[in-house]
């Protein structure tokens, strides 16, 4: 079973709404194909035989307005995801990031972090990301439940970046 990772594309959107059974995943599905199609990043994905195992938001600026002061356009990855972990998936996805970022003309990509979450943090570091100086971010998300409500979440995460100085993967 062979890894891909790549660019959501329309048909890709449209797999992935029609097994998408949780409301909140299907906003963010459409919410971040609409940023990469309005220039403001990619949708990533990770494939194999045709299922989906894996994605991750690419944003051309970061989302935390102290690391926008302190690095204009440093790239930024969020909602990362692997399922399963521990497969090769993050670090794919991660890959193809630092790749794109890196091929747009960005010097430095960034990610936040639980700082009570060391495992997806080993990897990171493991890939070269350190953490800022620049203190605690709040990564302010709202969830979209079932039922139809929302629940507004402001979680205090460590920001670690890394610069991109020449290609990452191949
Ligand atoms: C974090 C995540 C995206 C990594 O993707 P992955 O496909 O599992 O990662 P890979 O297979 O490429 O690399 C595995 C590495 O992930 C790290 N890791 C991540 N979560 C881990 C966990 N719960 N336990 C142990 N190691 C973990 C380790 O460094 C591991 O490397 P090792 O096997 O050498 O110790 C994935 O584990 C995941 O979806 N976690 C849940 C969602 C999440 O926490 N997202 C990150 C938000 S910042």
């Amino acid at each position: 079973m062979s890894l891909r990772v790549a660019v959501c594309t329309a048909d890709d959107l449209a797999v992935l709404l029609a097994g998408e059974t949780s409301r909140h995943l299907a906003h963010h599905h459409r919410e971040r194909f609409a940023v990469q199609a309005q220039g403001g990043g990619y949708y990533l994905l990770a494939w194999r035989d045709g299922v989906n195992v894996g994605r991750a938001s690419l944003t051309v600026e970061s989302k935390y307005a102290p690391v926008r002061r302190r690095w204009t356009g440093c790239a930024e990855v969020n909602a990362l995801a692997a399922f399963p972990q521990g497969q090769g998936t993050g670090t794919a996805l991660l890959g193809l990031a630092e790749d794109l970022a890196h091929a747009d003309g960005h010097e430095r990509i960034g990610l936040a972090v639980d700082p009570d979450d060391p495992g997806p943090r080993r990897l990171y570091e493991r890939l070269g990301y350190r953490l800022w100086d620049g203190g605690t971010v709040v990564d302010e998300w709202v969830e979209l439940l079932d039922d139809g409500g929302a629940r507004r979440h402001a979680d205090p995460s460590d920001y670690l970046s890394k610069p991109l100085r020449e290609s990452t993967s191949g």
